[in-house]
């Protein structure tokens, strides 16, 4: 099973470096008590990768020397808060480990186009439980890029046949429209694959920065793996237990996409 914890989750999205400390810590819980394996947990970057990522216009691709210092900047940020993470797992008992993207992936033109999965697999077949992270990327076409955290679990859940994919966010999941504009805005319990791609277009747009492209693009990413019969479930991981209810299948308030 494939875990994303978005960084609107994990992070104080509008103050930079700011961790949630507490909502890791609940999490990790949820995700001990939950005991589901074999799992691989991928989080976002929230007021860690985004505000540098953007200072330095990372996601653009390499124009000027001056970024490649916000290269090492940006993945050293989301190294920091994926240690806080790694870090309270295994203070719970779980053995975690760290698998940064930028060491095992390059993309062409932002698309994972080499993934050494290797030690991946063989952690899994351990009982480890590895943890990825949206990261900065070497790329061959544009020299680097940001890689989303929702390409990663897409990605990984197509190539590894997940059982499912739980999208952890600050929001209960889908609407029909933008509910803070839009009276007429009903919460999407379930929608199939046809029912979403004719919705895509309306699904209201994050306003804080996000480097990534917010909810439109993470279900644009998400769509591939559903196509090849991965269900996904975004839950609100800001919510305490549906973390925990969506890893055990049990029913949680969520958005569940499958592909008919
Ligand atoms: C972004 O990852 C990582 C960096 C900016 C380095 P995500 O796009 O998965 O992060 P969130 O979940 O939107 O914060």
């Amino acid at each position: 099973m494939l875990l994303k914890l978005g960084g609107s989750a994990i992070t104080t999205k509008e103050k930079h470096f700011t961790p949630d400390v507490e909502a890791i810590m609940r999490l990790v819980e949820e995700i001990k008590h939950a005991d589901v394996s074999p799992l691989i947990l991928v989080h976002g970057g929230g007021s860690f990768g985004h505000p540098v990522a953007k200072q330095y216009l990372i996601n653009e691709g390499y124009t000027d020397s001056s970024q490649i210092i916000g290269f090492s900047k940006t993945h050293q940020a989301m190294t920091v808060l994926n240690n806080l993470v790694v870090d309270s797992l295994i203070n719970q008992g779980i053995p975690a480990i760290a698998v940064p993207a930028s060491s095992c992936i390059i993309t062409k033109s932002g698309r994972i186009e080499s993934f050494e999965k290797g030690p991946l697999i063989k952690m899994l077949e351990l009982g480890f439980l590895p943890v990825l992270y949206g990261d900065a990327v070497l790329d061959s076409d544009i020299d680097f890029t940001i890689l989303s955290g929702d390409q990663l679990v897409s990605s990984l859940a197509m190539s590894l046949n997940a059982e499912r994919i739980i999208i952890g966010v600050d929001v209960d999941g889908l609407y029909t429209a933008d509910p803070k504009t839009d009276l007429s805005a009903r919460f999407i319990q379930h929608i199939t694959l046809t029912e979403l791609k004719r919705l895509q277009h309306r699904v209201g747009e994050g306003k804080v920065t996000d480097v990534t492209g917010g909810m439109p693009r993470k279900i644009q990413e998400l769509i591939p793996a559903v196509e090849q019969g991965v269900p996904v479930i975004i839950v609100n991981a800001t919510k305490p237990n549906n973390i925990y209810k969506a890893l055990r299948g049990q029913e949680v308030v969520g958005t569940e996409i499958e592909r008919a």
